[in-house]
């Protein structure tokens, strides 16, 4: 059964949403590249924006206004040890993002500075972080999809020899149930992140988990793109496979039934966002029914 190969109409929508985006080329406002930008992406992007919201951790803009330059310096160094201080500040942070926990950072003097220095000049021009090399190297090109795929579920081996995702993620749809559960299930992730945020995740995954693995053994260029067009072709699923009416329901196809069913699985995923915790019970039900 060829459940795995994603229809050429998904594929062609996939292309025109891509190209609308124009991941590849630069941002319309280049920020100037500073040594700290390049740092703040490679190592602390991944968990904080400054201005855009939370992510694993809370989002830096105004940071500088809410606490001193000392408290920040040995935060930033050492979060668990001030939290174990019984600081009042990070028992509370630690609260809220558990069981998220920043892991130490082996930063000199001078980068932690530099880094406290832009989120503190990007608060005052009320300004954004955008990180200068969250960006696709080439437009996202038919077979993506299905190549990234196949790096997903190890069907292809990663180039710098690091273990495929399904080990530890599940996408709905990605050929079986049960892919892993230490890390996140990805089939809504890009709905969870910004496309440059996720690229970024995908060039500098800082998670501790990810860290180890994908440190020394990182995705190449071209493994970014197919996996950004996997996780992008996870989102476009969803909106239009349960409509009965559609034409293409007529054709019953197991593709087709496989779509479906993942695009069941992924509003359920979703609704669990809106009611966190009843994912498993409701997909333990529908695995039932369905034997
Ligand atoms: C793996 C995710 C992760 C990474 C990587 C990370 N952080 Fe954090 N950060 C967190 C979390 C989570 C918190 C909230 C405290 C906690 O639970 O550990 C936090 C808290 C903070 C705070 C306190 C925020 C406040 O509102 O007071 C600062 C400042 C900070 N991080 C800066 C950084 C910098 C700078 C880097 C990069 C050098 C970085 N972090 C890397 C996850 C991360
Ligand atoms: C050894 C297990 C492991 C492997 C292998 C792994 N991951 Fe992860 N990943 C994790 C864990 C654990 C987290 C959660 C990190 C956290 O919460 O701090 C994560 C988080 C993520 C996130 C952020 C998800 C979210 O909801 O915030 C993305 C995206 C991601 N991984 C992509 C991948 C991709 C792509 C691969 C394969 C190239 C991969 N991971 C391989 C363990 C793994």
């Amino acid at each position: 059964m060829k459940l795995d190969i994603t229809p050429e109409v998904l594929t062609m929508r996939l292309i025109c949403t891509a190209a609308a985006a124009v991941l590849f080329s630069a941002p319309a406002f280049a920020q100037q590249p500073s040594a700290a930008a390049g740092v703040f992406e490679k190592r602390c992007y991944s968990c904080h924006n400054i201005g855009g919201g939370d992510k694993k951790g809370p989002d830096l803009k105004g940071v500088t206004t809410r606490q001193s330059t000392e408290w920040l310096r040995e935060f930033i160094k050492a979060p668990a040890a001030v939290n174990r201080k019984g600081d009042s500040v990070a028992t509370g942070l630690f609260k809220k993002f558990a069981p998220e926990v920043m892991p130490d950072q082996d930063l000199a003097d001078e980068q932690i500075d530099a880094i406290i220095g832009m989120i503190d000049g990007l608060t005052k021009k009320n300004e954004a972080f955008v990180p200068a090399g969250a960006k696709l190297n080439r437009p996202i090109a038919p077979g993506d999809v299905e190549a990234g795929y196949q790096l997903f579920t190890g069907r292809a081996a990663l180039s710098g020899g690091g273990s495929a995702c399904i080990s530890c993620h599940n996408v709905s749809g990605s050929g079986r149930l049960g892919g892993g559960t230490l890390g996140p299930d990805l089939s809504a992730v890009n709905v969870r992140y910004k496309d440059p945020e996720l690229i970024s995740i995908l060039q500098n995954p800082n998670f501790p988990t990810m860290k180890s693995i994908f440190g020394t053994r990182p995705l190449n260029d071209e493994e970014i793109v197919k996996l950004f067009a996997y996780f992008q072709n996870a989102k476009l699923v969803a909106p239009i496979a349960p409509a009965p009416a559609a034409s293409a329901a007529v054709r019953i196809e197991p593709w087709f039934v496989a779509l479906g069913f993942a695009a069941l699985l992924m509003s359920l995923a979703l609704m669990n966002r809106a009611w966190k915790g009843r994912l498993r019970g409701v997909r333990e039900e529908l695995v039932r029914r369905n034997q």
